[in-house]
């Protein structure tokens, strides 16, 4: 039996985290209020610092301006950036409520998570995909979710890589194992193709960032997104 997470009270899982990097920041605030209405309740922030990754994103003022236009909204904040201790004070101030940062980014990252924890926010490891999952084995009893990085991290539009689903699977036999229960992410390459098989492997938050931004009506593909999740889901014990 799947030992819940303390956020499954206020959150019921599999859900669906639009990715804000492939948004209109000229209406920023316009698609968050779309994806709000309906019916997202996470909304995930990509921090890139074009050193980690091949590619520089945007900081905490628009992690900020996404908490002032979802102010109830669960803000996952995911740091691909090196040095991460020296930013999450800034990204708790900006709103967040969750900091993944990535084992491969940080070599003091149980320090690190230690940091996020003291400033009152949910913890959050993220791996690569070429990097194993015993990388972050020890830290699994110190983070609230495992994000399971389905491309390689720096942009948004990129091809789903199958092998993260056997991470997922793994993931889930381990959470099990050891008696946790942390909630497991996935990121990258998301959409109406592969979201059933995802969540059909015990995936708790799937992020989408191109498949929900890019659609021509992002409420029906948010929709279609929760319900083939929802679908894939069922059959999870
Ligand atoms: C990749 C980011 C992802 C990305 C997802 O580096 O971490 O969150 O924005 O975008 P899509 O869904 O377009 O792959
Ligand atoms: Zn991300």
């Amino acid at each position: 039996m799947k030992i819940p997470h303390p956020l499954s009270e206020s959150y019921s899982f599999p859900t669906i985290a639009p990715s804000i990097l492939a948004a209109d920041y000229t209406k920023l605030g316009e698609d968050i209020s779309a994806c709000t209405e309906s019916g997202v309740k996470w909304i995930h922030c990509d921090i890139m610092d074009g050193h980690f990754v091949p590619n520089i994103s945007y900081g905490s003022l628009i992690v900020n301006a996404a908490r002032r236009a979802a102010p109830d909204a669960f803000l996952d904040v995911h740091l691909m950036i090196y040095n991460p201790d020296r930013y999450i004070a800034d990204f708790a101030k900006a709103g967040a409520n969750l900091i993944s940062v990535h084992a491969e980014a940080d070599p003091h990252i149980h320090r690190t998570l230690g940091a996020i924890k003291e400033l009152g926010l949910y913890r959050g490891v993220a791996i690569n995909p070429g990097t194993p999952l015993t990388a972050i084995e020890e830290v699994l009893p110190e983070v609230d979710l495992v994000c399971v990085m389905s491309v390689n991290p720096g942009f948004g539009g990129q091809k789903f890589i199958p092998s993260a689903l056997q991470k997922i699977e793994r993931l889930v036999k381990w959470r099990q194992q050891m008696g946790l229960n942390f909630l497991i992410e996935i990121d990258g390459g998301i959409g109406l193709a592969n979201t059933e098989n995802v969540a059909a492997a015990g995936t708790d938050v799937l992020v989408a960032g191109s498949s929900v931004f890019g659609a021509e009506d992002k409420n029906d593909q948010i929709q279609k997104l929760f319900q083939k999740a929802i679908i894939g889901s069922s059959n999870l014990t």
